[in-house]
Parts: C-alpha cells; structure tokens; sequence
C-alpha cells in the first residue's frame, strides 16, 4: 500500500468519508426528509403507520405542490406510494432536490405523495414492545416488508384519502416487497391501479461486482443469525467503511465512494451522478436495515431460477415448521394481477437484465417494459441519474395519467 492509500484509508476510519470530500459544506447532508422538503418550500407531514406485527413506521407526505393553494389544493388528488430500495429511506426521492427528484415532479403534477420508509431505517425503528437494542427487533427479510409493511402503509393511505386505489412506484427492493405482498396476500392487486418497478427485483442469481463475494457467504449468514439473532445493518456503519476499504484498493478518483458500502454494492457511474447532489446522498445512505434483508438477496444468488421465502438450511426444522417442506415455497408471481410497468437497465449490477428477463416471464400484466441501453445508467441512477428525470420520470408521469 503506498502512503497516499495509508493516510486515505486511516482518515476514513478516523472520521468517514466527510473529511475527505468535505461533506460538511452541504447543509442537506444532515437534514431529515421532512426538513429538507420543507427547505425546498414544499408542504410536509409526518405519519406513524403500526403493523400487524407491532412496527411502527414512519410516513412522509407531500400533500400537493409548492406552487399551489393550500386551501384548493386537497381536493381530489390521487395518492402515489413512493417505496425505497434496501438500506433506503424517504430521502431517496428527494435528495437531488425539485426539479430532479421524483417526488417534486409528481407533487407539482398534482398528486398527494407519499414516501413510505420501511422498519428498521432511521425513521422507522420503533415497535409497540421491542427496542431496536434488542435482535429480536431485527429478524426480518424483505418477506416481511412485504407482508406486513407495504399492506400497513397502503391501506392506511387509501384510510386517510378515502380511496379505493393508489399508484405504487418502487425501486429495487421496494419491488421485490410488492412481489412478495400481491403474490402472498393477493386482495392487494386490486387497492393498486398500476405498479412502477425501478430498477425490478425479484431473482439475483445474475448479480454482479464485489458482492457476489458476500453472496458467498449466505448460508454462514444464516447460521449466525438463528444462532445469535440477525444483527442491524447500520447507517453508515464501521463495519461499512471496513469492507469498503478491504475491497477497494488502488487511486482512483472515485476510490472515496468505496467507503459507502451502497455504491460498492451497486457499482458507480461517474457520468450520471452530479459532484454536489453525491455528498448529499452520501449523508443520507445507508440508511439502515437488518442483515437478514442481504442474506435473504443471497440466496436468490446461490440458488438459482428461484425467487422464494427465506431458506432457514436443511439442517434446521424451521423450514419444516414454517412452510412444511425442506425448502421453501417460491413466491407465486402468476397470483399479481396489478398492471405493472418494468424500467430497467443493461448496467445494473444487482437487477441484471438476465434476471429481469426471469421476472418479466412470470409476469402476467406487464403494460410496460422499458429498458435503459447502454453501459452508463445504474442501479442507483433511476433515483439520482443526471438522465433521470427526462429519460425516465416524464415518460413515466405520462403513463400515470392513464391509470389514476
Ligand atoms: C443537485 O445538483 C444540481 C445540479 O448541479 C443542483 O442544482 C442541485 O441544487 C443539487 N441538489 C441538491 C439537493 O443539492
Ligand atoms: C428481546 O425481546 C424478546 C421478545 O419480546 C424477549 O423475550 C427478550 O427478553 C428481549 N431481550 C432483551 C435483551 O431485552
């Protein structure tokens, strides 16, 4: 290692990625997404969701637009579902700020948003009985998110607007959860009148990047978790910083993102992401999710061809007990009715077109199938990508306009 990797690498561990990029300059980096929409003169609320399971969940609302009447602007709005990917949260829809970020553009298309945020994150980490110190708060998979969270959230949000039907948009594993909920609970294909998958992910066997070294590891994952309780993935947590620096090596200019397990994970495009809106995301990713989420991904890599429920090993009675059978049941994809509109890209490391090739096949009412061509476009730039909001989200605020 040559002294400039040295000091590098002990400033990080010493005080993060913010000493060397100078995080600190950009006072977003530390606002929370009800500040930070209200910053941008935005209307806001904050709503606490409780699930079936006793999670408590936070709610961000954007209720209409920033240019319209307070007092007219309620009426009859069709509510939109904005649902993050793993280690996500609200922020990931508006940290590019309004006239970039997804969740502006609908606000001032006249849509009432809002942006859910999963159990575990930073603004969802309460329960009627656990504390998050304790594992037990923590043992849950995307399966989970899918049975219980999305459903809690939804029809609370068709509670308060007196809907029948909302619109849905996900990125990455906010689609795997809505996989998970309308081929499991079924009854909810009819409360969404059309589902938006970003960046879509069901199968992984196709993954790519460093990852698929952890992958490896999947089974140990679970065999440590039943043994001692699955712990958090924390937000921006050491032991982030200390597999991003064991994995990237070397000088190159964008080595620093290495030290954000998030974009080690999915992989960096320098020609989509703007300088100043990534010190803002980098305050605001990871923002927190349990371990059993990224084993639970593991499996869909090492057993390929199967998207299915979590995989306790053969050695252990609890596939036995849960689902009767040694191996789990996969998820039922042919029970989703909601009409759904696929975006993916030839450059995404973690939804592959291979693997989305999967999924489109036990699609059954794929209304649209875009792909993004090319080597540039990222997991992470369907939320962030300079491209993004003309290439993408008009295109889809069109489609929209169909379905509410
Ligand atoms: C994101 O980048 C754009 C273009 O440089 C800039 O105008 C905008 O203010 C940035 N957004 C935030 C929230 O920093
Ligand atoms: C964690 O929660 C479980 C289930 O409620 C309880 O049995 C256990 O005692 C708790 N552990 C700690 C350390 O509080």
């Amino acid at each position: 290692m040559n002294s400039g990797v040295f000091l590098w690498t002990l400033l990080v561990i010493a005080d993060g990625p913010k000493a060397i990029i100078g995080l600190d300059q950009n006072p977003n980096t530390d606002l929370k997404t009800p500040d930070l929409i209200t910053k941008y003169g935005y209307p806001v609320e904050a709503h606490k969701v409780v699930t079936e399971d006793g999670y408590i969940l936070e709610m961000h609302r954007i209720p209409f637009g920033r240019y319209e009447d307070r007092r007219s602007a309620r009426l009859s709005k069709n509510p939109i579902l904005l649902q993050h990917g793993l280690a996500g949260s609200s922020a990931d829809w508006v940290l590019t700020g309004p006239g970039k970020a997804l969740a502006y553009m609908l606000a001032d298309e006249g849509y009432d948003v809002w942006l859910g945020n999963n159990r575990g994150n930073l603004y969802s980490r309460h329960h009627r009985e656990l504390l998050s110190t304790n594992r037990t708060f923590w043992d849950f998979s995307f399966h989970e998110l899918g049975i219980y969270d999305l459903p809690a959230m939804i029809d609370y949000i068709l509670e308060v607007t007196s809907r029948y039907k909302l619109l849905y948009i996900g990125h990455s594993q906010g689609t795997t959860q809505f996989w998970v909920m309308t081929s499991t609970r079924p009854e909810y294909n009819d409360k969404v009148s059309l589902a938006v998958g970003l960046a879509p992910a069901a199968y992984t066997s196709h993954m790519r990047g460093p990852v698929t070294q952890l992958a490896k590891l999947t089974y140990f994952g679970v065999w440590v978790g039943e043994k001692f309780g699955y712990p958090e993935f924390g937000s921006r947590s050491p032991w982030g910083k200390f597999v991003g620096n064991l994995v990237c090596h070397g000088g190159a200019p964008t080595q620093f993102l290495c030290s954000n397990i998030l974009f080690l994970i999915a992989g960096f495009s320098q020609g989509e992401l703007d300088a100043g809106n990534l010190t803002v995301i980098i305050g605001h990713v990871p923002a927190g999710a349990s371990w059993k989420q990224f084993v639970h991904f593991g499996q869909g890599f090492i057993n390929p061809g199967h998207f299915r429920a979590f995989d306790y090993g053969e050695n252990n009675d609890k596939n036995l007990k849960l689902y009767n059978s040694l191996i789990p049941p996969d998820y039922q994809l042919e029970k989703i009715s909601t009409p759904i509109a696929l975006y993916s890209s030839d450059n995404d490391w973690l939804a592959t077109p291979e693997d989305v090739d999967l999924l489109r096949a036990k699609l059954r009412n794929i209304v649209v199938d875009y792909k993004v061509e090319g080597r540039v476009f990222n997991h992470y730039d369907f939320l962030w990508g300079n491209s993004a909001p003309e290439s993408l989200y008009e295109p889809i605020i069109r489609l929209l306009r169909k379905y509410r």
